[in-house]
């Protein structure tokens, strides 16, 4: 074989780097587009605001442009180990683009039930581009989630969201990435969180390489939810969640004990984030580390700027762990999606080009204006 052809970290996928951690055997057909081994940027500016070392897990750059894709390799392989022929989701839009992509791959048909209306542009598009069946409901996530829950029950499809057990699996291999990069976990883990799958799967991912000897401590995690739409921090189900951040406008998390276990066991807690200090957050990780992320994915970001203030001043409240860990502690953020997801909430940022003549000379002059 030649030396190019050698298998790296980056061209396997999550169920190769890690398959003695998850429930597969040699009859598991791998259905993968090569996920997860995303990097974990260092952040200097965030390092200095917290006076510790933070570091930016970017998730969007998996095959679909999200942390979906490390939970989807494992729930099609096990359908298709099952025999499955079409599979089933609720989505916000990520969920349904990365079941739409490795259903394609794995030759299965993909039917995908979104609240109408309320998913962003370029996840519709790739529910489309990969050849879903596309259900608009006129009901929010919850609603969706509730009829796939009931759908599911007939037999005729394998359901793919995170209530699939095999999708907590694949997702918590960001947390073995995590450790072996570091060395070690992290002292704080912040995330986004929505239906709780995710934080679910972070904290079991710790907790087992932790009982394994591959690192000395378990993070406190630290859950974002907006503030428009956050049951856990309120700690009751809402019935008409809203927020600028569409991916985690979820009213009734279906991991919700999950996601308690992980904030009460790790000694963290939930903190909320008003919509405004999301774009603002996205806008500043984008020109000022030059990460892109979608709305939902500036989330940690946004709760990390309320724990510190931008003069270094901190401004946490009682519960925040960033009490309870040494200075110049290790934080991670999990940035779940890429930016360019949704193009549109982006616009924010966008102001009319400056417009010139053709020439250098007018180029020059209204470069110089800009100083
Ligand atoms: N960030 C992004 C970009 C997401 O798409 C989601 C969830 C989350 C965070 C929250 O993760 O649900 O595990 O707590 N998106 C789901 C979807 C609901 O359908 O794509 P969670």
């Amino acid at each position: 074989m030649p030396e190019t052809m050698n298998k790296t970290f980056n061209d396997c996928g999550v169920i190769e780097r890690y398959r003695e951690f998850l429930p597969v055997t040699d009859a598991t057909p791998v259905i993968s587009l090569g996920e997860g081994s995303t990097p974990l940027i260092h952040s200097p500016k965030l390092s200095a605001i917290t006076g510790g070392e933070v570091y930016v897990k970017y998730e969007g750059l998996n095959p679909t442009g999200s942390f979906k894709d490390r939970g989807m390799t494992m729930a099609i392989s096990k359908a298709a180990e099952e025999g499955a022929h079409t599979v089933l989701c609720a989505s916000t839009g990520n969920t349904s683009a990365a079941a739409a992509a490795y259903a394609a791959r794995a030759g299965m048909k993909c039917a995908v039930l979104l609240p109408a209306g309320r998913i962003a542009g370029g996840k519709m598009v790739q529910a489309y581009i990969y050849g879903a069946t596309v259900v608009a409901i006129r009901g929010n996530f919850d609603d969706a989630l509730r009829l796939v829950r009931e759908l599911g029950e007939t037999g005729d499809f394998a359901i793919v969201n995170s209530i699939n057990p095999y999708r907590i699996e694949g997702q918590k291999t960001a947390a073995f990435e995590i450790i072996e990069e570091l060395g070690n976990a992290p002292d704080i883990h912040i995330l986004p969180v929505g239906n709780a799958g995710n934080i679910t799967a972070y904290w079991k991912g710790y907790k087992e390489f932790k009982e394994l000897g591959r690192s000395h401590k378990l993070p406190k995690m630290l859950g974002v939810q907006a503030a428009g739409s956050a049951p856990l921090y309120h700690g009751a189900p809402m019935d008409n969640p809203e927020t600028v951040a569409t991916a985690i406008r979820i009213g009734r998390p279906a991991s919700w004990d999950g996601a308690i276990n992980a904030v009460s066991e790790s000694g963290g807690c939930f903190e909320i984030v008003e919509d405004s200090e999301i774009l603002a957050a996205q806008k500043w990780l984008a020109s000022n580390e030059g990460i892109f992320v979608e709305p939902a994915s500036a989330a940690p970001v946004a709760a990390l700027f309320k724990c510190f203030n931008r003069s270094g001043k901190t401004t946490q409240c009682d519960s925040c762990p960033f009490r309870k860990v040494q200075p110049g502690a290790k934080v991670v953020l999990t940035v779940t999606g890429h930016g360019l997801k949704d193009p549109d909430t982006a616009k924010h940022a966008v102001t009319a080009p400056i417009e010139t003549e053709a020439t250098a000379a007018a180029v020059r002059e209204a470069l110089a204006k800009i100083g």
